[in-house]
């Protein structure tokens, strides 16, 4: 190929790839698979190289680089203004009277979601992306570019010819939740803090100083406000479909309103969907269309007179501090609690806050006693915002963050430039060996199907499993454990998970009622419907709503329909219920139903739930023996009684809290779970250790590179940083691991157990004769094990073994119930379809 071939070459490569990544990342409809895409970027990788091209704007800069950026601060060419707020209907109406007044006519407005990210300010020049700036203070912010140029969804390019010259958008960068929780779920993984939240997170990542973790951390970014000095269309919903065009990427969900009411119809719609979108938002935000009146109306210093934003309301109240309570997590890391006064927010009655750290409980000076605003968003924690300082009594003292583990008293530490505290008794500390326990039986690890965090929980407490080794030992004490039983209730009452098992599922209390409508059905109820719309609820309503968004696969018929709502009309209490409970409510506790249900005081309600905390207490106190339980001591005892006696109700069915209890048969189960894992590969056995920063690559790597634990206790600081991706942190973190005494002793004994403590080196001298092929396996072969050495064999015979079926699969050897998608889509790719036997066969094996 000569230069001017391979110059061509790229242009059409890097065409090819901008096509698809807008295909994938705008549009959500990839045309071609993650492995053919990342080929084709290493072609056009290699051709740069040889060729020495060096395009800042082609997809190969998205992967980000390893040069640390400094960020330059650059001036706005258009300052980056803020928008005025709006809490109520009246102030939107106020808004639309001032806009009024000024322009004399009537006029459109669009609504847009008000996203909740870190705002940034693109550059576009002949069509291509030259700066990214955030907003900084409005008038200056910091150059992200090389970070901004990662994100996959951002035109580096623009599609097209009809863009300006010059221009600029603007618009959100977010992450994800689903990103964002991943991300959680790994540093969890790692032993790491966790982070607060998408926003911050976000933000956080668009200034990190390596482009390559950014490019890792898949931000997203939606626009919503494009400015320059000759753009062509008056109507800024209409720009915004232009802009959608040259490939950026726009909110579906934005309507043009013709008048004051179509605005509250599209805020109220979003104040409940909104908690169904991929990423956060925090109000809806109303804007002029057109430019003329626009600039009509003009700005004020601080936001442009043409728009407003509404924003959805935190649900909040103020109540007192009781104390503060810590919760040490499966890392160590401890959370302070706050422990309050009882008070309704959103549907639920909050009685716990977080407070996260100590900097949080300093920053809001935090007194024993103090009157605290308490707010609520979505499905979050509750949290901590104000204090009402006027209302502090005197003498109160200071919140004073703890110094010693409150699990086990030793002296807690802090890490540099971490908010966390943490108690550095990894293997004494009761929360962090019940931790490593689950951690080490958990599916990505050992994989030991059988053992989980309850039975974890239930055989720490009787003694007979004090750490990972005893696992081992569980075959030997099969006399005291089958039999066992527990309930499943957190036992820390100031654990915010502990509030969790006191709250009754709002579906619970329905399926409590006797009738043949499913739990499962019950939650769709909840979920979609408010209280108050299912106390009245009609066939057609369920119908329509069935239709849009659909109960697990299938959609309600007619005849479900009526089922449902003939059931709910059939009790006139539960429709009461219904009605007196606030319209958010999806879950209550226990002294709700006293009082709502059973027609008890509040007093009374309150005094029994305070004694007997868990429904489930209270209905077995109550059906026992009212008399003798003491329950009788309360003045409407009757009406207890007769509420336990109720014909109509199944008190049973409202008890979510479940049982667990280790019999003959799940002891069996146990015990072929705990024989499958002496099986597991090193790698495996290496991650499930929980060695700090040790996650499932990390643990890959060394496995790889060191082949068996005795090598790689015996490995350097300076070696392992050798290895590709181990850096200095993780290194450190491994020597110190190994250096104690009671890790080493915990490996014998792991040794003596049979596990495998080394690479099993794949059989050589076998006959490659599948190499070249590539395979997938699937469906079930009797066992876990003969699957995985199937897929082993095949590894040893030179064959490739793909989880997912391409065009590039020859083989799918499917056992039993295989999916019948994957069946479809081998069909659809040609690929040959064996089962065990035929595949042995057709191999000669
Ligand atoms: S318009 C001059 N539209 O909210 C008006 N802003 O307080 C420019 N935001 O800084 C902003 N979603 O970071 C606009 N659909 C939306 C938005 C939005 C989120 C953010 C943006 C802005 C802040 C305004």
């Amino acid at each position: 190929m000569n230069r001017e071939e391979a110059l061509q070459k790229i242009a059409e490569l890097q065409a090819e790839l901008e096509e698809h990544n807008y295909k994938y990342y705008v549009l959500a409809q990839p045309e071609i698979s993650d492995y053919d895409f990342d080929m084709k970027l290493k072609d056009l990788e290699k051709l740069e190289k040889d060729y020495d091209v060096n395009d800042p704007n082609s997809p190969t800069k998205r992967v980000g680089s390893d040069i640390s950026a400094d960020f330059e601060q650059v001036e706005h060419k258009y300052t980056m203004l803020s928008l005025s707020n709006a809490y109520s209907e009246e102030e939107i109406t106020d808004f639309d009277t001032r806009v009024k007044k000024i322009i004399g006519t009537e006029c459109e407005y669009v609504c847009e979601l008000k996203y909740d990210g870190s705002s940034i300010s693109l550059t576009y020049e002949n069509g291509i992306l030259v700066r990214a700036v955030t907003r900084g203070d409005g008038v200056k912010g910091d150059d992200v570019t090389t970070n901004v140029k990662t994100i996959r969804s951002i035109p580096l390019k623009l599609r097209g010819n009809d863009y300006p010259k010059n221009f600029e958008i603007r618009g959100e960068i977010l992450m994800p939740f689903d990103v964002f929780n991943q991300l959680n779920t790994e540093l969890k993984e790692r032993g790491e803090a966790l982070l607060a939240n998408p926003r911050n997170t976000a933000a956080g990542t668009l200034k990190m100083k390596n482009s390559s973790v950014v490019a890792s951390r898949k931000l997203d970014a939606y626009f919503y406000y494009m400015l320059g000095d000759d753009l062509p269309i008056d109507g800024h919903y209409e720009k915004l479909q232009k802009a959608r065009e040259w490939g950026f990427k726009i909110s579906k969900d934005t309507d043009v309103c013709k008048n004051l009411n179509e605005v509250f119809e599209f805020i109220q719609k979003w104040d409940t969907e909104r908690f169904n979108l991929p990423v956060a938002t925090d109000g809806v935000v109303i804007k002029v269309n057109s430019k003329r009146l626009q600039d009509n109306l003009g700005f004020t210093a601080k936001s442009p007179r043409w728009a407003i934003a509404f924003k959805f309301k935190a649900e909040s109240a103020s109540t007192v501090l009781k104390s503060v309570s810590y919760q040490v997590g499966r890392t160590g890391a401890v959370t302070p609690v706050a422990n309050l006064e009882p008070v309704p927010i959103a549907g639920t009655i909050v009685k716990r806050a977080s407070l996260h750290n100590a900097d949080i409980i300093k920053n809001l000076d935090l007194h024993v006693g103090d009157t605290v605003f308490v707010e609520k968003g979505g499905e979050i924690i509750p949290k901590i915002t104000d204090v009402d300082t006027a209302q502090r009594k005197p003498k109160s003292s200071p919140v004073v963050f703890i110094e010693n583990c409150p699990e086990c008293g030793t002296q807690l530490i802090r890490k540099e430039g971490e908010a966390a505290h943490y108690c550095p008794n990894e293997d004494g500390c009761p929360p962090q060996i019940k931790g490593k326990m689950e951690h080490f039986v958990s599916r990505k690890a050992m994989d030991i199907d059988g053992i989980g965090e309850q039975t974890i929980n239930l055989l720490f407490k009787k003694n007979l499993l004090k750490s990972i080794t005893d696992i081992y030992k569980i075959p030997q004490n099969s006399a005291s454990i089958i039999g066992l039983e527990a309930l499943n209730i957190p036992e820390d009452e100031t654990s915010l998970e502990y509030d969790q098992a006191l709250k009754i599922p709002l579906e619970r209390v329905l399926f409590a009622f006797k009738g043949s409508v499913s739990l499962k059905t019950l939650e769709w109820l909840v979920k979609h419907f408010s209280p108050k719309e299912i106390a009245s609820i009609q066939p057609k309503e369920l119908l329509e709503t069935s239709k849009k968004n659909k109960p697990d696969v299938k959609t309600f018929g007619e005849k479900e329909c009526e089922t449902i709502s003939k059931f709910i009309k059939k009790y006139h209490q539960l429709q009461t219920f219904l009605k007196r409970i606030p319209d958010q409510t999806k879950e209550v506790y226990p002294e709700n139903i006293l009082i709502n249900l059973a027609g008890l005081s509040k007093e009374t309600a309150e005094k029994i739930s305070e004694k007997y905390k868990f429904y489930y207490f209270i209905y077995n106190a109550g059906t026992e023996n009212i008399e003798k339980e003491g329950l009788i001591n309360f003045m409407e005892a009757g009406l207890l009684e007769e509420f336990f006696n109720s014909k109509i109700i199944d008190h049973s069915r409202i008890n979510h809290i479940s049982k667990i209890s280790i019999q003959k048969k799940t002891f069996e189960n146990i015990l072929k779970g705990i024989e499958t894992s002496k099986n597991a590969p090193f790698e495996k056995v290496l991650f499930g250790l929980g060695i700090r920063y040790v996650g499932e690559t990390v643990a890959k790597k060394l496995a790889k590179r060191f082949r068996s634990i005795d090598k790689l206790i015996a490995a350097t600081e300076e070696e392992l940083v050798n290895v590709e991706d181990i850096g200095g942190r993780i290194a450190e973190s491994v020597v110190e691991y190994f250096k104690d005494e009671t890790h080493l002793k915990l490996i014998e004994e792991l040794r003596k157990a049979g596990l495998l403590l080394e690479v099993q080196e794949i059989k050589e001298n076998l006959p490659q004769i599948l190499e070249g092929l590539t395979f997938v396996v699937t469906g079930n072969f009797g066992s876990k094990e003969i699957r995985e050495n199937l897929k082993l064999q095949i590894e040893q015979l030179g064959g490739k073994v793909a989880s997912g079926i391409s065009k590039n699969t020859n083989f799918l050897v499917a056992g039993d119930k295989a999916g019948p998608e994957k069946i479809n889509k081998a069909k659809k790719f040609n690929v040959i379809i064996f089962n065990k036997t035929e595949f042995e066969e057709h191999f000669k094996l």
